[in-house]
C-alpha cells in the first residue's frame, strides 16, 4: 500500500521563535515508526531555520510556490534550483490562495509544476472549484481543466506529482467537504491520471480544506484520499500529530 502524506502547509504564519516551538513539538509527538510521510510547506525566509530543526527527523520540507522561470529579472521570485539547495522536496504550485491573489493560470501552474520536476523537486498540483462553481454544477469541470493543463505540459513526468483537492470553499472555512464528496472528486481525477500515465495509482491525491484532528480519520479512509493538506491545523502541534496519526 502507498504512503500517505501529510503536508503542512503555514502560509504567511510564523516566526523564528514560533516555528522552533512548533516543530520541536511535533518532532517530540511524531509517532516511533511513521508510517506515513510528513511535510512542512514554509514561507520562503524560515526555509533555512526549518531544514534544520527537520534535519534528521522524518520531516519533509516544503515550500509555498516555485517559479517557472530559471534565473534572472524576476524580482521576488525563488527558483527550484534556489529551493533544492535548502533541501526542498516538495512545491506546493496553484494553490487557490496564489491563483486568486496573483492571478495564477493553469497555464503558469503547469509550467511552475514542470520546472520543480525538472529539479527533483515534487510539485504538490492544488486544485479545486469555487463555492459558484459547485452549486452551477461545474466541480468535475473545473478540477479537470485545472489538471489537465498539468497532465498536458508534463508529459510522462505527471506520474512523479502530487495533486492536492482543496474545495476553495472549504480553505480555512471550516466548512470540510464530506468524505463522500472529497471521494466523489477524488476518483475522478485518479480516473483522468490513468487515462494520461499506467502509473496513476502511485500518484498521491490529498485532499486539503478544513481538514482537522476530529475529521481526519474519516476522509483519510476513503479509498482515493492518499493524504491531506493541512492550514489552520498544521499550525497546531497536537492538532497536526493527531491527523499524522490518523494517516500512520
Ligand atoms: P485549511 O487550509 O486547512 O486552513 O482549510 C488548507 C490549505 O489552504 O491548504
Amino acid at each position: 500500500m502507498k504512503k500517505k502524506l501529510i503536508a503542512g502547509n503555514w502560509k504567511m504564519n510564523g516566526s523564528l521563535a514560533a516555528n522552533e516551538t512548533l516543530v520541536k513539538a511535533v518532532v517530540a509527538g511524531l509517532p516511533a515508526s511513521l508510517t506515513c510521510d510528513v511535510a512542512v510547506c514554509v514561507p520562503a525566509p524560515y526555509l533555512a531555520q526549518v531544514q534544520t530543526l527537520c534535519a534528521g527527523t522524518g520531516i519533509d520540507l516544503g515550500s509555498q510556490d516555485v517559479s517557472a522561470q530559471a534565473s534572472g529579472a524576476f524580482t521576488g521570485e525563488m527558483s527550484a534550483t534556489m529551493l533544492k539547495e535548502f533541501g526542498v522536496r516538495y512545491a506546493l504550485v496553484g494553490h487557490s490562495e496564489r491563483r486568486q491573489y496573483h492571478g495564477e493560470t493553469d497555464e503558469v501552474v503547469a509550467n511552475k509544476a514542470k520546472a520543480a520536476l525538472a529539479n527533483g523537486i515534487t510539485p504538490v498540483v492544488c486544485i479545486g472549484e469555487t463555492l459558484a462553481e459547485r452549486e452551477a454544477g461545474q466541480t468535475e469541470v473545473v478540477v479537470k481543466r485545472q489538471l489537465a493543463a498539468v497532465i498536458h505540459t508534463n508529459g510522462h513526468c505527471i506520474s512523479e506529482i502530487v495533486v492536492a483537492y482543496e474545495p476553495v470553499w472549504a480553505i480555512g472555512t471550516g466548512k470540510t467537504a464530506s468524505p463522500e464528496q472529497a471521494q466523489a472528486v477524488h476518483a475522478v481525477l485518479r480516473a483522468q491520471l490513468k487515462a494520461a500515465t499506467d502509473k496513476a495509482d502511485r500518484i498521491k491525491i490529498l485532499y486539503g480544506g478544513s481538514m482537522n484532528a476530529a475529521n481526519a480519520k474519516e476522509l483519510l479512509a476513503q479509498p482515493d484520499i492518499d493524504g491531506g493538506l493541512i492550514g489552520g491545523a498544521a499550525l497546531k502541534a497536537p492538532d497536526f500529530l493527531t491527523i499524522i496519526r490518523a494517516a500512520a
